[in-house]
């Protein structure tokens, strides 16, 4: 599947100790409400934090922050703060404790709302669990908004591809939507 969107989520541990790491199986999966998901190939420290906390902040990865965001998915030990390592500063969210991080334009503090295993049909556990979460607050830097919409190329989202492939977003066009007579 590619282009894929990256989740950079970032979430507390249960000693305060704040976690950044990419997803690439993510993707906003409801509008309204709205819901998100990330897929977590074993038990990694992201999901371990959320399941500890019920929160986490999906953080926009960016052309500009590139560098930064592949840091973040090194493997740290869990008492690492990720944000240190990965050269970012951390700013406060409204109504979750996570951190989101600072120079990313775009984030969405979550609540978690269920995780589901999956199970092959022959029984086969896989080591994939998906997480859900509820949006309930956005961040958007005004420094991206351009007559009351979000400017896309001003953002320049950054989106995985197959191998250690990357694309940036930075051609946008409209199509309309068809009518019964077109
Ligand atoms: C662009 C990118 C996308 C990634 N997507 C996923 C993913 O969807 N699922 C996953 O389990 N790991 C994914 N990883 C690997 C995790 O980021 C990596 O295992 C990281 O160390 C997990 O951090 P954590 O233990 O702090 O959660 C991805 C890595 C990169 C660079």
């Amino acid at each position: 599947m590619v282009p894929r969107p990256i989740g950079w989520i970032s979430s507390l541990s249960s000693d305060g100790i704040a976690n950044l790491a990419p997803y690439s199986f993510f993707n906003a999966v409801s509008g309204v409400p709205p819901f998100v998901m990330f897929s977590s190939a074993g038990r990694k420290d992201s999901q371990t934090n959320i399941e500890a906390t019920g929160e986490f902040v999906v953080n926009m990865a960016v052309a500009d922050l590139k560098d930064a965001m592949n840091r973040s998915s090194a493997s740290f030990a869990p008492g690492v703060d990720e944000f240190a390592r990965a050269g970012l500063e951390k700013a406060p969210c409204h109504n979750i404790s996570a951190p989101r991080v600072a120079a990313s334009p775009v984030a969405l503090e979550c609540v978690l709302n269920s995780i589901v295993p999956l199970t092959a049909r022959d029984g086969t556990k896989a080591r994939s669990e998906v997480i859900f979460g509820e949006v309930v607050g956005i961040h958007i830097s005004d420094a991206v908004i351009v007559d009351g919409m979000l400017d896309i190329t001003r953002i320049r989202p950054l989106s995985r591809l197959g191998y250690m492939d990357y694309a940036i977003i930075d051609e946008v066009f409209p199509i309309a939507r068809p009518t019964e007579t077109d």
